[in-house]
């Protein structure tokens, strides 16, 4: 159990009965003392009672003889309190025994279907689906190592009228050629070149118009070279998965297409709910509490006026696919903000169409933009939207000529493991260790730093710890007594109890950045341990229980990491 939890499991009771109900202690860590709970300043407020009183009473009902040494009042009605060095060191042996290092397996698992990275056939990845594959890939890992049933999908955009030109474009070029040009990825010349002929060539106009009344017409030689782009796309989207590490597969595909049966479905069953409304010809919902700037509700369209579905009914058919026939009660969107209207009006659609009930809930984890360094929308010299790959693979090279700077005696094989390992891992860090709602800046320098809030600062307290391991010859046994008397470790001891309450709270929030906090101050607590405290100079006891200590932040921070897909090599 995390120390946060067990103060506030003590000091709950007492709070009750002061007000006569349920009380949060908000326990919280402090610089004062290990702990501080703030409940009394509120709860005065409402009975209208001196806060301080109230702590003072708190403090003399509570049971906190085992765990504290001291508690007191302080300041306008605080509770500071320090945990007992035995307490402390209880809880941290508990830890070590703990393969999960005291993070429970979830007691209600949930299935939880999580809609990410989703980039569009014959079309480049972007930055916005670097930070959807990164995020989703962090919440799918997280979510699963609690216990849920995680179901990834990835809704590739795989259907829509452009396909007309991109088929034509592919019958120009010859099934060969096409593939070969898209096997390079390529995708956006691709493209481009089919939107300059569709611009500029009437013919090709028309034939792209023929070939999507194909495509919709089931036509079999159409679906095949339909089924080719789709192919080639999704290869090149699984070289890009590979170099970034994260955990999608092919199996993972499940692309807007895989919804075209479920459509109409889906709009006779809202025009029988008596939800539909015709405007301009096309058919639309008006959920209620969307309006634009002129106090007009807003429509969400589910069939336009040439007859084809779109986009929002597409993700209506799924949302009801996936709570209806995968049994999700929590459905994940990690898609850019600029969607965060669009998924709005989905939900409130089918809340109201009783396709979204409770247990079921659906978020949209929305997250900002990654600028460049002038502060504006990241972009090329040549103002085209930034190749995915080229960042990732200039990640890498960056990484791997710091690595062999740094370590002029590794061999070229370690310096690319290493190189990919801090690369890769910086660009997910810094991604994932700010506020997934806020843009950042992507600088090269600063992610690769060897200190702050980075991948490569973590991953090299890690491998400092293990070449300690390696140095002595040895390794930390799981009950050796702790001794927790200095000041430097028992702040180590109190971080390394914390990383059950972030977890927790993650599952929750989805906001990793939090994750990322932790496992940050707990790298910076170690430092200042290792720094202090002797360790393979220890005499015997202290030797034993500060390589436990080191053992068990090398372990949180692997765990830590892992969960946010940052590998962690063994040497740096
Ligand atoms: N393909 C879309 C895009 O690139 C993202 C799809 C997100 N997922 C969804 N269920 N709508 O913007």
């Amino acid at each position: 159990m995390d120390l946060e939890r067990l103060l506030a499991d003590r000091l709950a009771p007492a709070f009750a009965a002061v007000a006569g109900g349920p009380v949060d202690p908000l326990v919280r860590r402090s610089p004062r003392a290990d702990f501080q709970s703030d409940a009394a300043l509120a709860l005065g407020r409402r009975l209208g009672r001196p806060p301080r009183d109230i702590a003072a009473e708190v403090l003399a009902d509570a049971v906190l003889d085992d765990v504290c040494v001291s508690a007191e009042v302080s300041g306008p009605g605080f509770l500071n309190l320090t945990v007992a060095d035995a307490a402390l060191a209880d809880l941290v042996s508990g830890l070590a025994g703990d393969a999960r290092l005291g993070v429970p397996v979830t007691a209600a698992p949930q299935t939880v279907v999580v809609d990410y990275s989703a980039p569009n056939v014959a079309k480049e990845m972007h930055v916005g689906h670097l930070r959807s594959t990164v995020i989703g890939d962090a919440a799918v890992r997280l979510l699963d190592w609690l216990g849920h049933r995680v179901v990834r999908v990835n809704h590739l955009g795989d259907w829509g009228t452009p396909f007309g030109m991109l088929i034509e474009h592919l019958v120009d070029l010859g099934e060969a050629g096409a593939a070969h040009e898209l096997s390079m990825g390529d995708l956006d010349g691709f493209y481009r070149e089919a939107r300059a002929k569709f611009d500029s060539d009437e013919t090709f106009r028309e034939r792209s118009r023929l070939r999507v009344v194909a495509l919709q017409g089931g036509d079999e030689q159409t679906l095949r070279w339909w089924r080719l782009l789709v192919a080639q796309s999704e290869r090149y989207f699984l070289t890009v998965y590979d170099l970034l590490d994260v955990t999608l597969s092919e199996d993972d595909f499940r692309g807007e297409s895989a919804y075209n049966d479920l459509l109409a479905g889906v709009v006779d069953d809202l025009d029988r709910l008596g939800m539909l409304v015709p405007s301009g010809g096309a058919d639309c919902v008006f959920p209620a509490g969307f309006s634009g700037r002129d106090g007009e509700p807003t429509p969400l369209i589910v069939r336009k006026s040439d007859g084809g579905y779109g986009y929002p009914a597409t993700d209506l058919a799924a949302l009801r696919q996936r709570v209806g026939e995968l049994g999700a009660t929590r459905l994940l969107y990690v898609v850019g903000l600029p969607q965060r209207q669009h998924f709005a009006m989905v939900f409130a659609v089918a809340r109201a169409a009783g396709w979204l009930c409770p247990p079921a809930r659906a978020e949209h984890l929305g997250f900002g933009s990654i600028l460049g360094g002038d502060g504006r929308m990241l972009r090329s010299r040549a103002g085209e939207s930034v190749k995915l790959v080229g960042l990732l693979e200039e990640a890498v090279t960056r990484a791997t000529d710091l690595a062999r700077r740094r370590n002029p005696e590794l061999d070229a094989e370690a310096a690319a493991e290493i190189g990919r390992a801090v690369g890769i891992g910086a660009v997910k860090y810094a991604d994932l260790s700010t506020d997934r709602t806020k843009d950042y800046v992507l600088d090269w320098e600063r992610m690769l730093a060897l200190e702050g809030n980075t991948a490569p600062y973590l991953q090299y307290v890690y491998a400092r710890i293990r070449s300690m391991f390696r140095r002595a010859g040895t390794t930390a046994r799981p009950d050796a007594p702790l001794v927790l008397t200095s000041p430097a470790e028992r702040a180590l001891a109190v971080e390394l109890l914390g990383f059950a309450a972030v977890v927790g709270e993650v599952e929750r929030s989805l906001e990793f950045h939090h994750l990322a906090g932790y496992l940050h101050r707990l790298a910076t607590a170690f430092n200042a341990f290792y720094e202090r405290c002797p360790v393979l100079r220890a005499p015997d006891e202290l030797r034993e229980s500060r390589l436990l200590l080191a053992e068990l932040t090398a372990r949180t921070l692997r765990q830590g990491l892992h969960l946010l897909g940052v590998r962690t090599p063994e040497r740096m």
